[in-house]
């Protein structure tokens, strides 16, 4: 039998990643790739098709998902897990930490600390809800980011006109009430960076404002990794079902507390101030899940 052109198999990348914005991140990961010389592709998902009845898309054995488009990245993570690829991060991994209370969930259930949490779905039950935290409460969107909508309500007055217009502009995502006791932090959060079974960096993140979000002006600053830290950070993650992630952590007079697990990691701000090359540590992982030929 003669074959034409067939491509030598140890030629066709066996890692794929997947983005739909060149962020500072996804630069960084595609020249980690090229300096250790690992073959990928890089497929832009929103020009991305896959045709059930011709399932020609090449057979990864790793699929880096970077997409910002969480609903999209969860779709082709989903595909690419069905068809037998190790996704970072695996489509139940992005379902759980895509959704607060999902991740509380998960928390809950491995016994991880977390800020006191909890949800309801009318008025007068959160209400009773924050009367049981005390005051000031946190109220935030189950789905959301870069500290959007996330309130610190100081009393009721305040809970309730919020609840208000929640239940009367917001979606049906808004009339999930997801309550929170307001952790009285240092001035800054932990965000610690886990790949595979490693935490492998951590940075504070320090603001004036309580919410500490870099994307809202909080400055990052190198955080050394200490046993509570990676012990902590590294059960989150195994709760969540592992990956690479990013934990955000509030210290407190109970010790750290998860406040939520990031499964798109951003890192851009990350790699010189911790002197830790992330990037090329996701590649390795990446790579070390290649199944041998
Ligand atoms: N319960 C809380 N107590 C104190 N600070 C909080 C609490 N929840 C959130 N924050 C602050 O707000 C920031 C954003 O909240 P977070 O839950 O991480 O939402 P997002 O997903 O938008 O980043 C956190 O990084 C933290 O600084
Ligand atoms: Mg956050």
């Amino acid at each position: 039998m003669t074959r034409v052109l067939e491509r030598p198999l140890d030629v066709a990348p066996r890692i794929a990643i997947v983005y739909d914005r060149l962020r500072p991140e996804e630069r960084l990961l595609f020249e980690a790739f090229e300096r250790r010389n690992v073959p990928f592709d890089k497929l832009y998902a929103p020009k991305f098709t896959f045709d059930f009845s011709q399932p020609q898309v090449p057979r990864y054995d790793v699929v880096l998902g970077r997409c910002v488009s969480q609903t999209r990245g969860l779709a082709i993570s989903r595909i690419f897990s069905a068809l037998g690829a190790r996704v970072l991060n695996a489509p139940e991994v992005i379902e759980t930490c895509g959704d607060k209370l999902a991740t509380n969930a998960a928390l809950a259930r491995a016994g991880v600390p977390t800020p006191r949490t909890g949800v309801a779905f009318d008025t007068e039950s959160a209400l009773s809800l924050a009367e049981r935290f005390g005051y000031p409460v946190v109220l935030k969107p189950t789905v959301g980011s870069w500290g959007r909508m996330v309130s610190r309500l100081n009393d009721q007055d305040a809970l309730e006109a919020v609840l208000e217009h929640k239940e009367t502009l917001g979606g049906p995502q808004h009339k999930v009430f997801y309550l929170q006791e307001f952790v009285q932090k240092p001035g800054r959060d932990i965000r610690a960076f886990v790949v595979g079974d490693e935490v492998v960096a951590a940075i504070y993140r320090t603001s004036a404002h309580w919410v500490t979000n870099t994307a809202r002006g909080a400055v990052a600053s190198n955080c050394p990794l200490y046993d509570e830290l990676a012990e902590v950070s590294l059960r989150a993650a195994r709760a969540v079902g592992g990956g690479v992630l990013a934990v955000d952590l509030l210290e407190s007079e109970r010790g750290l507390l998860v406040n939520e697990v990031n499964h798109t990691m951003e890192f851009r701000n990350s790699v010189t101030t911790t002197g830790v090359d992330i990037p090329a540590l996701v590649v390795g992982y990446a790579s070390s899940l290649l199944v041998p030929s």
